[in-house]
Formats: structure tokens, sequence, C-alpha cells
């Protein structure tokens, strides 16, 4: 048989899924239920993804080095979870090297690692966003923040981790924001700076598996950016998240796919730039309307925890699908369900925080199909897990109503005994 028809023959596949989150768990979990999974490997992994899963010490960002581990292993199928990896060409290499790949090429990547990018995109292709400007220089970027006034959005081009967007209530705010871009404060990734209008509404998170040319819906999500209760504080990566969006009905997910996605995916293969993996987008609806604030070429964390809670083991039957370009042959059976996820994460993030505390309990709860503690920064040290990141863990759980998903992950979280941990309590408020 040959690499590109494994999962239409049923025949086992040797799976490498690349990152060391909670989304990689996720992903291990669901794709560890399919009966075509033979050997499963996460790098680097955590102590959670080691308990299900084989873990291998990798450095996910060297293509050399992921191609020749996937030889050693007889690997028939990656998956890569961050966006690191993915801008930095690896599932070229993979798909190269004649592995099969879930994940976009660097150039199609672009549409994460590059806001102005995404902005052209937008523009060739006339998808409804906020109206923008791109600036090289700090003096025309002050004098287009004076013109404007705020409320306005300053963003860094390129990837910053999360922290390369400043929502500006007031012009001050924004010309700091610029004299911090422009004075470094983000590498390259602020050398360019794009300056948009600041949307109002309702933000969620639409995911699209794509395999360059057919478009398959994969889902809805809304996470809580805001590290405290209410939606206020810093910004984090997430602080939890549910599925589905009620905000995003049938409708404004219809409109969406038409004004937005599709055109997107044709404008790239357009370019020669065809898009394979998932499309995440991040949509600002208002009025009855969805608007792109942004691109990501990787599932969201922790929106996929949600997302792999309900999916379970046909989610690798779909990746397969998309990564062999047969995705109009595939479909999800979604049931009418509902999963949330509330994150526990070290005192102190998103600022500085310790590594190292002990959390104990985890072996109290429950784990089955509609409970799930995915680990995302943990370390197994001597039988005792350890803390190891902003993010710890996962608790999702799911249920015939959010309200059953969200009781039941904080039934969980009552069982957890981690005093230098912390989380939301109100994961899910705005749909409960
Ligand atoms: P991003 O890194 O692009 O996800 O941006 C981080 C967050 O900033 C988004 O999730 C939004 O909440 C907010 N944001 C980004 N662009 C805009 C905009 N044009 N208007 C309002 N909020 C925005
Ligand atoms: N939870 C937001 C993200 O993954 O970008």
């Amino acid at each position: 048989m040959t690499r590109g028809d494994k999962g239409q023959a049923g025949a086992a596949v040797n799976i490498l899924i690349l990152g060391g989150g909670g989304r990689e768990h996720a992903l291990a979990w669901a794709i560890k239920q399919n009966p075509k999974t033979d050997r499963l490997i996460v790098a680097p992994g955590n102590a959670g993804i080691a308990m299900l899963a084989e873990v291998a010490d990798l450095d996910v960002l060297d293509s050399t080095a992921v191609v020749a581990f996937c030889a050693e292993n007889a690997v028939d199928f990656v998956i890569v979870g961050p966006e690191a990896p993915l801008a930095a060409g690896v599932a070229d290499a993979t798909r190269a090297a004649g592995i099969l790949t879930f994940g976009p090429s660097a150039q199609a990547a672009r549409l994460e690692a590059s806001k102005a990018f995404t902005k052209e995109i937008c523009d060739a292709c006339k998808a409804p966003t906020a109206a923008y400007a791109r600036f090289t220089s700090a003096a025309p970027a002050r004098a287009y923040i004076h013109a404007q006034g705020a409320p306005i959005v300053v963003k860094a081009d390129g990837l910053a981790a999360g922290k390369g967007v400043i929502v500006a209530l007031t012009e001050a705010e924004a010309l700091a924001a610029i004299d911090d871009m422009f004075g470094g404060e983000f590498g390259a990734a602020g050398a360019e700076v794009v300056i948009e209008e600041f949307m109002a509404g309702e933000e969620a998170s639409f995911f699209i598996l794509t395999d360059g040319v057919t478009a398959l819906p994969f889902g809805t999500a809304q996470d809580h950016k805001r590290v405290g209760d209410g939606d206020t504080g810093p910004n984090t990566g997430g602080m939890g998240a549910y599925s589905p969006a009620p905000v995003l009905s049938q409708a404004i997910q219809d409109q969406a796919m038409a004004e937005i996605v599709l055109p997107t995916i044709a404008e790239m293969a357009r370019r020669g730039r065809p898009y394979q993996g998932v499309l995440y987008a991040g949509l600002m609806i208002q009025d009855g309307k969805a608007r792109l604030v942004e691109y990501n070429a990787r599932f969201g964390d922790p929106e996929a925890q949600v997302l792999m809670m309900r999916l379970g083991a046909q989610a690798l039957d779909v990746l397969l699908a998309c990564a062999e370009g047969r995705l109009d042959q595939a479909q999800v059976n979604w049931a009418d369900d509902h999963a949330l996820t509330v994150v526990m994460a070290a005192k102190g993030y998103p600022a500085a925080y310790a590594k190292g505390s002990e959390i104990k309990g985890l072996d109290r709860l429950p784990e089955d199909s509609r409970h799930m503690a995915f680990h995302a920064g943990t370390l197994e040290k001597d039988g005792r897990i350890l803390a190891n990141g902003g993010r710890v863990l996962n608790i999702t759980a799911r249920g015939d109503t959010l309200a059953e998903a969200r009781n039941r992950a904080y039934a969980m979280m009552d069982l957890l005994d981690w005093p230098e941990g912390f989380c939301r309590s109100d994961i899910g408020w705005r749909a409960l």
C-alpha cells in the first residue's frame, strides 16, 4: 500500500503529533480512540500525554530532525499542533519527504504569521474585516492614530506569542503601543505594524478543515481571553472555552463560509499557496453579520480541547481525509451536545509564575467520554505531577446542555488539590 491511501483502506497508521500542550493532549486522546491508530507518538508531549501515548524528545522546529525521526519510527502521518513549526516549514519538509501531513505549508501559514498578509488576502477577495493601514515607521503611524482617534487596535505584523495586539481605548495607549513596537519590544514581529478599526460585537471561533479545494466546517467555540472573572484583567492564551458557540448560528456560519472562508481558500489557491489543514477564523459578530478578526493556521488552545471532547475517534478519519485531499468524501457527525473546559493556571500567569509545584488529586478525577483532565504544562518526576508552565491543566467535560458540562467540569475542579493554581469561576457565562 502507498502512504496516500492509509485512511481509506482502514489500515493501521503510525502517527506523530507535534506539540506538548493541552491541544495536543486532546488531539492524542481523540485519535487514540480510533482503531486505525497503531503507534501514537507525541513530541515533546507532557506528563498527561505520556499516560496515553509515547512521548519523544524532538526539536519540533527542526525540519531535518522531524523528517529523520519519521523515517526511524515508520511514521505514516504527521499532525502539526502549534504555529511555530508551521511557520518554520516543518509541514513542507515532511510532505516533501513523502509523509502524509496535516498542517499548512509555511507560505500558507502566513495567514497566521503575518497580519498584513491576511489583510492583503481580505482585500483581494473582499472578505469583510476591519478597515486598516500598514506602517513600517513610527511617524506616519502616529499621524494615522491622531487622525482616526480611539478606540483603535494596534498589531505587530508577525508572531508575538499572543502579545502583539493592543486594543487601545485611548489615543495615548495606541501611541505607547507604537513606541513599543517600533522600539523593538516585539523584535522582528514588530518591524511592520497594522493599525485597525476597533470592531465592537461578540467574538467567536469558527474552525474549518480544508484540503485546499474542499472546505468542511469543523465546529465552533468561544474562549475567554482575559485572566479574571467577568472578562477582566490582562489577556491570556485563553482561560477556558466551550463548544458550540451559540452566537455562531447556522445563518452566520453560512455567511462566514460564503463571504470570508471560501473566498480566502480560493485566493490562496489562486496565488499558488493552497491552504491545507485547519483554518481557525476568529470572527466578530455584530448585527447578525460576521467580520474577520484574524486567522490562525492551527487549532485553538483551549478550543481544541472542547472540539475533541465532542468529536472523539472520528477526528482522525477527518484529519486523514483532509491530508489525503479527499475531504469531499468526508463528513463530521456532531451529537447534540456541549463541552466546556476550564484552564487551571499557575498563580501569577500571564505575568511571572513559579514552576515545579506538585499537583495532587488528579487520580481522583473521572476519565471517560464525558470527563477529561487534559494536561497543558506538566512534568512527571518520581511519580509526582509537577506544574511546568503558565497554563497547566484543562479540566474538560461534556453534557447534554452547556450547564451540565459546566457543572461537571467544576465538580472535577473541586477534587483537585493544587494550592499554587487558580482558575476562572465563570467559564461559559455569556452563553449560560
Ligand atoms: P489576535 O491576536 O489577532 O487574536 O487579537 C487578540 C484579540 O484582540 C482578539 O481576539 C480580539 O479580542 C482583539 N481584537 C483584535 N483585532 C480587533 C479589532 N479590529 N477590533 C476589536 N478587537 C480586536
Ligand atoms: N485560544 C486562542 C488561541 O488558541 O489562539
